[in-house]
């Protein structure tokens, strides 16, 4: 192994402190703390486990927490009115309505009732116009710390070739409007990409974010290359266990590239970091007031 480990959740353990030491700042401003409001509909065990570490990790940046759960049958009607109520409310800085949501739900329209200011994951088409256009606005939790991440082991982006391997609208489409933000060179790769490793040997920078285990081997990269894996995929490992492991063959890439990001303890803990991160920046734009710098 010759990469240097990216260290997430060092990173995310910094920018929660900056992100508390934030809060009384605004508190003094405003009579206040800001406030998160998140939402789950039915009982995914998966989706309880983020929610519940969404609300803890809130209480403990010294920020209000407002839990709404809502039975799994919920209709349409039902959660847009909740989700008025919270545009409505003072109190509330940030919404996350947590996905995916059940078959009678429709998805877009509830994203897109959603105060696009208080849209702390950035998935507003709004929000997704403004990175589009480079006003200021909301950006998706995982990307912005993907970008995080890749800054402080860089410094400067400008120039770089950015292979972006992946098109969700969650990760991928926002991840490479915020390299090109940077003046990387991107390319965004996917399923239909033809020569997919000749693609990511180009790359100083990779993001994998395809949710196909492993798939990304160190013969693709290019030497001293910089690759951000944002999969987590659970894998069978024998004797009815299982791990988890990246889109990223980690021995394999970790011989030839400059630094990786490690699964877990790489993007993983950045991605709720950054969501308090953003409900902090959403309270000081909402009150008319300047988030202090470092966050
Ligand atoms: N479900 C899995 N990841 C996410 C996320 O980042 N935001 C929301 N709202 N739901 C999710």
């Amino acid at each position: 192994m010759t990469a240097a480990t990216i260290d997430g959740k060092v990173f995310a353990e910094g920018l929660r402190e900056r992100v508390a030491a934030a809060v009384p700042d605004f508190q003094a401003a405003t009579g206040r703390a800001p406030g998160l409001a998140v939402v789950l509909v039915g009982e995914d065990p998966a989706s309880a486990v983020y929610v519940r570490s969404k609300g803890k990790a809130t209480l403990a940046a010294g920020m209000e927490s407002f839990e709404h759960r809502l039975d799994a049958t919920t209709g349409q009607d039902d959660l847009l009115a909740l989700i008025g109520r919270l545009n409505a409310d003072e109190a509330v800085d940030g919404i996350l309505v947590q996905l995916p949501l059940p078959p009678q739900i429709d998805e877009k329209a509830v994203l897109a009732a959603i105060d696009p200011d208080k849209d702390v994951d950035g998935f507003h088409v709004v929000n997704a116009g403004r990175l589009a256009v480079g006003e200021e606005g909301l950006v998706p939790c995982t990307p912005l710390g993907c970008l995080m991440l890749l800054k402080d082991r860089l410094g400067e982006l400008s120039g770089l070739e950015a292979v972006v391997i992946g098109r969700s609208n969650i990760v991928g489409k926002p991840m490479a409007q915020l390299l090109l933000r940077e003046s990387c060179t991107v390319t965004i790769a996917h399923s239909r990409t033809r020569d997919l490793p000749g693609v990511v040997r180009r790359a100083d920078i990779v993001v994998a974010a395809v949710g196909r285990p492993e798939m990304v081997t160190g013969d693709w990269l290019k030497p001293g290359a910089t690759v951000i894996d944002v999969g987590i995929n659970r894998i069978a490992a024998g004797e009815g266990k299982t791990r988890l492991v990246g889109d990223v063959d980690f021995a394999s890439a970790a011989a030839v590239a400059g630094a990786i990001t490690p699964v877990p303890g790489g993007v993983g803990p950045m991605t709720i970091a950054v969501l308090l991160r953003n409900t902090v920046v959403a309270a000081f734009a909402r009150a008319g007031l300047t988030a202090p710098a470092g966050l």
